[in-house]
């Protein structure tokens, strides 16, 4: 089997994970979860959106968490940022990174931003020229990459079409999202060799939904094409709450367990990490999906 010696975790829990959340999170208690997971070793988080607060209304403290978390040198905090005026938002908030998205279904696009796809990729234009000229680095996300729950099948032409757009723009990232997890193994080796040659310098990650079970056998057949970023959600968080049927991430600590006992490298402490979702759980008030915070690591000394 071919595997990469190390993976980066893009852990997007406070975004991702939170942003479907029905009852609202305190903002301390965000804030006491980002600076938990900053000690865990991880290297970029998600840490909230600036979007509209009536479309998500849970994450409309965006302003109070970008500046009071503790941020650790080396850790990139990143936020969601739909338009413009998401943009001026995040960047008089000190923002250092941003995730653009525009999903490869336009029924889709048009239930979560209310633009065509299109229309949404002319905004992008002045929003890139606007990050780059302030030193911003930029990540593009193609949301329902895999399917979509009111399209279905998503033909990978219109992702290529996106990825090239991200990449006149001048992404660092692109991420291809299986928002409502109807990913296999199979389709995800597939998209992978038709994207891998667009790409040039422009890193690719892949963010995978849980839902149906699969997204750790489709990390494995993208590590397999060389992939060696991924996204996770802590304890399994979250959903997308413009997409019906989604559920959370696949849990972050779940994945750094898979890939360590693989011999992969993440420079993440697990055990940090089962910490962390059990305050995520504490605070959802709620038990989450995670396998790692039930059963534990894995003791090879025995008990
Ligand atoms: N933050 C705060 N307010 C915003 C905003 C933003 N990013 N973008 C627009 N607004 C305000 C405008 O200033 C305007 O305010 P006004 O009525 O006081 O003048 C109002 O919202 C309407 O602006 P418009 O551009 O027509 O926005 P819209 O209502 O069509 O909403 C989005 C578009 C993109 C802002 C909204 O659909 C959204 O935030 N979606 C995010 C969905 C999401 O996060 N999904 C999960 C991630 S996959
Ligand atoms: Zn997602």
């Amino acid at each position: 089997m071919h595997l990469p010696n190390s993976v980066t975790i893009v852990e997007v829990g406070p975004r991702d994970g939170l942003q479907n959340e029905a009852n609202f999170v305190p903002t301390e208690q965000k804030i006491e979860l980002i600076n938990r997971l900053s000690e865990s070793g991880l290297g970029c988080i998600e840490i909230t959106s600036f979007v509209h607060p009536k479309a998500i209304p849970q994450l409309q403290d965006s302003e109070q968490i970008v500046k009071r978390i503790e941020r650790k040198p080396g850790i990139i905090y990143s936020t969601l940022v739909p338009n413009e005026k998401g943009l001026e938002r995040a960047l008089a908030a000190g923002v250092k990174e941003i995730a653009l998205f525009v999903s490869a279904s336009e029924t889709h696009n048009q239930k979560n931003v209310r633009m065509s796809i299109v229309d949404s990729l002319k905004g992008f234009r002045n929003i890139a020229a606007k990050a780059l000229a302030h030193g911003i680095l930029m990540r593009g996300y193609v949301v329902t990459a895999f399917g979509c729950p009111y399209e279905g099948r998503i033909a990978p032409e219109k992702v290529e079409f996106i990825v090239r757009e991200y990449q006149a723009l001048g992404v660092h990232e692109i991420a291809l999202g299986d928002t409502t997890g109807m990913a296999n193994p199979f389709q995800v080796s597939q998209i992978i060799q038709r994207i891998n040659p667009l790409l040039g310098e422009t890193d690719l990650a892949l963010h995978f939904h849980d839902t149906r079970g699969a997204a750790l056998a489709n990390i494995l057949a993208a590590l397999q094409e060389g992939v060696t970023i991924f996204d996770g959600s802590i304890g399994g968080l979250g959903g997308c709450p413009y997409a019906p049927g989604a559920s959370g991430n696949v849990a972050t600590e779940d994945l750094v367990n898979m890939l360590q006992e693989m011999g992969i490298e993440t420079g993440i402490d697990l055990q940090k990490l089962i910490d962390c979702a059990k305050y995520a759980r504490e605070i959802i008030q709620k038990d989450l999906p995670s396998h790692l915070v039930h059963a534990g690591k894995v003791c090879w000394e025995g008990i």
